[in-house]
């Protein structure tokens, strides 16, 4: 696993870098980086000051004597490699008006539900050394615009009704100041939409679909939660599926509390909104009516963990767990896919024709189990059919540290990481930089 997935890091990198170093030497470099990384990593958690003054590689001397702040250095110095990987790449972040997006944050919640990879990846990119504080030398523009933010009242969920008007605000305000977008229409432009339907702005598929993506969106690239395998009006558009937010504190707290032997006594576990009588919304049931499927046939099913209540706790049900159901909500995607991913329970993906994030990190064929809709009648039989199997062989690839680390948002970002992944993906997306020319021919 972690052999080919170097591999194809290799490949990517040779693709990528046109380098003229040989093969072989590439490699080593690779892997010694590699090694170094985790070492300075663990190294520096503890050390962190007294590994200033010691450490003192010559491979870092063109980056550090940019800096005079050691800890920018340090961080830069961490990540030299992804400079190689992702071709010198630079983003360069607007500073908008709080009211774009910092005011939101007196919202506790705001920065850490499940639509908060708008504010993540922010913060992520922020401390990112692929940031450039100068955009005439910037190959892409990130307009941090929180529209997930605005909690209902009435149910605690949040109300998109103003993410158009607020990003088109933001626009207007950038192109009045700055001549980028005017240069490109916002072709270089990259914006979050990490809710239900991305780009399109709306919970409810029939009203997004008719709503569509916004005209002043059309031209620019949507990092979007929502991606299916077919057309869709909500990814028409130059669109990035990333995955839905998960602290990452969590997790490493959930884990850490997890059982030592790594038992899993639970067969099949969800938790989560599962109508017995699902109302009728416009023609539409919740979930296409999936959850109810499955509550109705395996709700007193002595092997299935089904439970339709709140638990804030419920992480550690997931450590518990062999499989981990992820039906669709409203829209195919769910926060259950990367907190199964992360706590090793396989996800059971029941969302047909859901496009996952990240495909090139996380091989999700090998990790999970993917049960189409109409067949969830059977998924008893199916479950118990892998079981005796292959599961120890899927349970085997979803211990891989790397695909576990793919989908979560670090801050500050950690090499493989969500936000390293969406990095990667841009800087296979240069054709559209504006300094194109200058980048190729070097
Ligand atoms: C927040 O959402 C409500 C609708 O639930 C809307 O009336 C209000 O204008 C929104 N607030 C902002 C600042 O956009
Ligand atoms: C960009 O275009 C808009 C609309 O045509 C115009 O009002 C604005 O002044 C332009 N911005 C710059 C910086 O030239
Ligand atoms: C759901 O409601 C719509 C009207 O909003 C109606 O046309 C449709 O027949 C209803 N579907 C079912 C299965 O009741
Ligand atoms: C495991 O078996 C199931 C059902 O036979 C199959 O669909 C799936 O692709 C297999 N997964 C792996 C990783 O072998």
């Amino acid at each position: 696993m972690l052999q080919t997935k170097k591999k194809g890091f290799y490949v990517k990198m040779k693709l990528l870098n046109n380098t003229r170093i040989h093969k072989n030497q590439e490699k080593r470099i690779f892997c010694q980086r590699y090694l170094k990384w985790i070492l300075w990593f663990s190294i520096s958690f503890y050390f962190f000051s007294s590994f200033i003054t010691t450490h003192n590689k010559p491979i870092s001397r063109t980056v550090l004597s940019h800096h005079s702040n050691p800890s920018r250095a340090l961080i830069e110095e961490s990540s030299i490699k992804n400079l190689d990987i992702f071709k010198g790449m630079k983003v360069y972040i607007y500073d908008l008006p709080s009211k774009y997006n910092k005011d939101w944050l007196t919202n506790e919640r705001c920065s850490t539900h499940l639509f908060a990879a708008e504010v993540a990846l922010h913060n992520a990119l922020m401390n990112s050394e692929t940031t450039t504080f100068d955009p005439w030398e910037a190959d892409f523009f990130f307009l941090p615009v929180y529209v997930s933010c605005n909690f209902s009242k009435v149910n605690g969920f949040p109300a998109i009704g103003h993410a158009r008007s607020l990003i088109s605000s933001a626009i207007e305000h950038i192109s009045y100041q700055l001549p980028f977008w005017n240069r490109s229409l916002g072709s270089d432009h990259v914006f979050v939409a990490s809710h239900d339907f991305g780009s399109c702005f709306h919970t409810m598929e029939d009203v997004a679909i008719a709503d569509g993506v916004p005209e002043f969106l059309k031209n620019s690239i949507i990092l979007q939660t929502f991606g299916v395998n077919y057309k869709h009006p909500c990814q028409e558009v130059e669109n990035v599926v990333i995955p839905p937010y998960i602290p990452p504190e969590s997790v490493r707290a959930t884990l850490k509390k997890s059982p030592v032997d790594g038992r899993r006594d639970i067969f099949a576990f969800f938790r989560g909104k599962m109508e017995l009588h699902p109302k009728n919304v416009s023609g539409r049931f919740y979930g296409k009516q999936v959850r109810t499927m499955i509550w109705r046939k395996y709700g007193n099913d002595r092997r299935f963990y089904l439970r339709r209540e709140r638990f804030a706790g419920y992480q550690s049900e997931i450590v518990r767990s062999t499989f981990c159901l992820c039906p669709l909500g409203w829209a195919p995607w769910s926060p259950r896919l990367v907190e199964s991913v992360a706590l090793g329970c396989v996800p059971v993906i029941i969302a047909d024709g859901i496009r996952l994030p990240f495909p090139s990190a996380v091989p999700w064929a090998d990790i999970s189990l993917t049960v189409a809709e109409n067949d969830v009648d059977n998924l008893g039989k199916i479950l118990e059919h892998v079981a005796t199997t292959n599961l120890t062989k899927i349970q085997k690839n979803l211990r891989d540290p790397e695909v576990r680390k793919a989908l979560l948002f670090n801050n500050p970002m950690t090499q493989g990481d969500a936000t390293w992944q969406v990095l990667l993906t841009l800087s296979q997306k240069l054709d559209r930089s504006h300094k194109k020319s200058r980048v190729s021919t070097q």
